[in-house]
C-alpha cells in the first residue's frame, strides 16, 4: 500500500471495501468531537449536512438547519470583516481558518473556530463546501480570528 493514501484511492477497491469505508466515514462523523458542516456552493450557502457535534453545538437539531444558510449562527457581535474574508478565500479556492462570534439557538453566544474548504466536482469546480468547527471554551487562547489577525474581545 503507498504511503499518504486518499480517499480517492480508498473508493477504488472494490465493492465491499467501499461499503465499509461509507460506514467507517459516517461512524467518523457521528462520533467526531468537531462539528461538520457541509453547504452548497451558491449564494447563501444552503446547508445540505450537518453532523450530531455541529447540533449540540448550536442547538440546532438538523432540520433545523437543512437548507438555511450559516449565516443564521451570525449576531450582533459577529465580525463582518473575518465573513468578508472567509468569503473571498473560498469563493478564490482557499481554505478559510478563522474565528468569529456565533449565537446558539437559545441566543447565547459563543466563540466558533472554524477551516472550510472548497469541495470541487468532477470538472473541477466548487461544487460544495465543507466546515470543520468546534467551540472555543479556553479563554486563554491567543485571541485574533486566525487568518485575519483580527484580535477581539471574548
Ligand atoms: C461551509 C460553510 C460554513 C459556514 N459556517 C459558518 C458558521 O458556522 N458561522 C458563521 O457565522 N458563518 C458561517 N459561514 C459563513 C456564512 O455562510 C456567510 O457569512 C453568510 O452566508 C453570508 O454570506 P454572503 O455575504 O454571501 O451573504 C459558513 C460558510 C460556509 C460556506
Amino acid at each position: 500500500m503507498k504511503e499518504n493514501m486518499s480517499i480517492g484511492d480508498i473508493f477504488s477497491y472494490d465493492k465491499k471495501f467501499q461499503s465499509i469505508i461509507r460506514n467507517m466515514l459516517q461512524t467518523t462523523l457521528d462520533i467526531s468531537f468537531d462539528g461538520v458542516m457541509i453547504t452548497e456552493a451558491g449564494p447563501g450557502y444552503p446547508i445540505i449536512y450537518v453532523n450530531p457535534s455541529l447540533c449540540a453545538m448550536t442547538g440546532y437539531d438538523f432540520d433545523e438547519l437543512l437548507g438555511k444558510s450559516p449565516a443564521m449562527l451570525q449576531g450582533e457581535r459577529t465580525d463582518q470583516r473575518v465573513l468578508d474574508d472567509l468569503k473571498e478565500k473560498i469563493e478564490a479556492g482557499e481554505t478559510f481558518h478563522g474565528k468569529t462570534k456565533n449565537y446558539r439557538k437559545d441566543g447565547t453566544e459563543f466563540i466558533m473556530e472554524w477551516k472550510i474548504v472548497p469541495v470541487h466536482d468532477a470538472d473541477d469546480n466548487i461544487s460544495h463546501y465543507l466546515a470543520v468547527q468546534l467551540e472555543i471554551k479556553d479563554y486563554t487562547i491567543e485571541f485574533t480570528s486566525v487568518d485575519t489577525k483580527l484580535p477581539f474581545e471574548p
